[in-house]
């Protein structure tokens, strides 16, 4: 059985100890992870070692470097901001943002290094108070974001997030697949599912959005040219975007669709800003194979098994087994 100790061998007599001396010291296990799980359990293992937190140098905040490991602990230990993705907590990005934020705890201690390792099972980790369990089940949201939103999870000018508009509602704490401008409307992915989040926005994997633009002014045929062939910005040049122009009112206004698969900050906006024309109005209306629909602003839905297998598939993952916590379409 995985979580007791083999029979003691003669290793055990040679050095002169009892069998349980040497199951406890770690004797007779097939692994590390086996060795402390078994200690675990029988609270063989010591909480020694804690640092108390540095005291402050005036120099940046206050640091908890957390409780110091053994060396069996080192072995399984990991990032904390990798704990949290996995549980579910938000991305590896926005859990750093939360630790820096001072808004995690290990064993009742603030953290805010992000060299931080925790041992999964043995320490306790809380999220403004709340305790990480068991991973969530996961769950897959279609949010028709609406203007005036902000798609962090933290806005220090406390302005409306994104997630407001499912509280009450979304038990399990999902975050933004990727980032809408404040002003930016449309399709927004939510979820629990940190593999899921992490491939559909994998610079590597490529997977495309659809934007529909109104823009001052009217492109000619050089401007929509460039446009499909990329253009310089202040952060290298882009990569060749789907233009179709949808309207044409000249001279004032057009309305065009882009097509592109990165997803650098404010792009679309500075794009067609570097041929000279304002946006006026952006939404994007897909992602990889999934569409946003007649949803409306400020309205969402669960995704259907098919749209989330569809997904994985874009996001180059396996679905392992049917998709959990799917619900019915909400209307
Ligand atoms: N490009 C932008 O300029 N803004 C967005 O919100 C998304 C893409």
């Amino acid at each position: 059985m995985a979580d007791r100790p083999r029979k003691p061998g003669p290793g055990a007599k040679r050095a002169g100890r009892s069998a349980r001396a040497f199951a406890a010291s770690g004797g007779g296990f097939a692994s590390v992870d086996e060795q402390l799980r078994y200690r675990l359990e029988r609270g063989l293992l010591g909480r020694r070692g804690r640092r108390r937190a540095k005291p402050a140098s005036g120099r940046g905040p206050k640091v908890d470097q957390g409780p110091r490991l053994t060396a069996a602990e080192a072995e399984v230990a990991e990032r904390l901001q990798k704990v949290m993705a996995r549980a579910g907590v938000a991305s590896r990005r926005h859990s750093e943002a939360l630790i820096q934020a001072g808004r995690v705890t290990v064993n009742g201690r603030v953290v805010t290094e992000l060299g931080t390792k925790v041992v999964p099972g043995r320490d306790i980790i809380e999220v403004d108070g709340r305790p990480l369990g068991r991973p969530e089940t996961k769950v897959y949201v279609l949010l028709n974001k609406p203007k005036g939103y902000v798609t962090t999870l933290f806005d220090p000018q406390g302005r409306p997030k994104v997630t407001d508009l499912l509280e009450g509602e979304v038990a399990e704490r999902v975050y933004p697949v990727g980032r809408l401008d404040f002003d930016t409307e449309g399709l927004l992915l939510l979820t629990n599912d940190g593999d899921l989040a992490n491939g559909l926005m994998h610079p590597a994997r490529r997977v495309k959005k659809t934007y529909i633009a109104k823009v001052r002014g009217v492109p000619g045929p050089a401007k929509i040219r460039a446009l499909r062939e990329g253009i310089e910005l202040d952060d290298g040049p882009t990569a060749p975007a789907d233009v179709k122009v949808l309207e044409v009112r000249a001279p004032n206004s057009a309305t065009i669709s882009l097509r592109i698969h990165e997803g650098r900050n404010r792009q679309v906006r500075r794009m067609f800003a570097a041929l000279g024309h304002e946006v006026i109005h952006l939404k994007r209306i897909a992602l990889g194979p999934l569409k946003l629909g007649d949803l409306p602003a400020g309205e969402w839905r669960y995704l259907t098994d098919q749209e989330v297998a569809d997904l994985y598939r874009a996001a180059g993952l396996r679905l392992g087994g049917k998709p959990r916590g799917r619900r019915p379409a909400r209307r």
